[in-house]
């Protein structure tokens, strides 16, 4: 008998270890009101859905701390100072080096304008390295807007429209290629989505001398300027791929001095004489050119491949 409780003390005792273990390995989570946390990995991703939640979001309200976070479902305002709070606690110093902290906003597609921002919406929001915009139809890009990240890696705006953007949108954030973390980019991307026009706002690009990569992929554009690309001298790839441009002017990659990749994919070139100067020029200076070049016009070169 005495034997027999024995082995259930021990047992019961066992099954309290397995559970310590269990717990101990998988950690405990807390997260906000309508925010859930996938720990498949050693930093997790948190992401709330912004019909449930009460904004702002607390950074007390996370645990773990929030290195990779998702709001989706958006359908409206992140106000200026409204959006998040507590987060000039999230130091930078206790990221997890192997990933990239990331914030992504997903919107609800039904929406007529699904995403107001302002200058001051990303307060306290320094410690992002990779700002990702998905699906919204945003309805003004402010000066200043990402003022508050300071510096980010990767800034992609994907899917949806922008009805209107300021020529300052970019003011006062840096991006470029960070440090210490794995795969930087340097990356500023804007895809699959309708622009407020089919050329660039004149100056949006001027303060991102550091920027590595820009990507302007099927956002309708039917023609660049010399003096769109002129200032970002810390260029090396610039992707302007499935948009209805046909020439680049001369000059274009005047003071662009590291650039290394230039990829038209998808470009119906107009062929005519001195139309494709690019050609010679990137063999000349070592450019490397992507995604070939096919004539659109005259129509004798049509579909020809052209090569310099
Ligand atoms: C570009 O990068 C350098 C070196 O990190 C930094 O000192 C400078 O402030 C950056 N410039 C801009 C306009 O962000």
């Amino acid at each position: 008998m005495g034997k027999d409780r024995n082995m259930n003390v021990l047992t019961n005792f066992g099954l309290y270890v397995v559970v310590l273990m269990i717990l101990i390995q998988y950690g405990q989570s807390t997260a906000p009101t309508g925010c859930t946390f996938d720990s498949s990995d050693s930093v997790g991703i948190y992401t709330c859905d912004y019909t449930a939640v009460t904004l702002p979001l607390a950074y007390s309200g996370f645990s773990p701390a929030p290195q990779r976070l998702v709001i989706n479902k958006i359908e409206g305002t992140l106000g200026s100072g409204s959006t998040f709070s507590g987060f000039s606690s999230f130091s930078s110093a206790s990221l997890d080096k192997n990933y990239i902290a990331s914030l992504d906003l997903q919107c609800s597609t039904s929406a007529v304008v699904s995403l107001t921002i302002a200058a001051g919406t990303f307060t306290d929001m320094n410690w992002v390295q990779k700002l990702t915009i998905t699906n919204c139809r945003i309805a003004n890009l402010p000066a200043d807007v990402f003022a508050d990240f300071g510096q980010l890696d990767t800034l992609i705006i994907t899917g949806g429209k922008i009805d209107a953007m300021d020529a300052g949108a970019f003011g006062n954030i840096d991006i470029g290629k960070l440090d210490l973390i794995p795969q930087a980019a340097g990356l500023l991307e804007f895809s699959n989505l309708e622009m407020p026009a089919t050329t660039l706002t004149t100056g949006i690009f001027t303060s991102l001398v550091n920027v590595s990569h820009i990507k302007l992929d099927n956002i309708g554009l039917t023609a660049v300027v010399t003096t769109d690309f002129s200032s970002n001298t810390g260029l090396h790839t610039l992707t302007i791929s499935n948009n209805a441009i046909t020439t680049i002017p001369s000059g274009f990659f005047t003071g662009l001095d590291g650039i290394g990749i230039v990829d038209f994919s998808g470009t119906s070139w107009d062929c005519s004489c001195t139309n494709l100067w690019f050609l010679t020029f990137a063999d000349t200076n070592g450019i490397e050119i992507q995604g070939g070049a096919n004539c659109g016009t005259p129509s004798t070169h049509a579909s020809k491949f052209s090569s310099s």
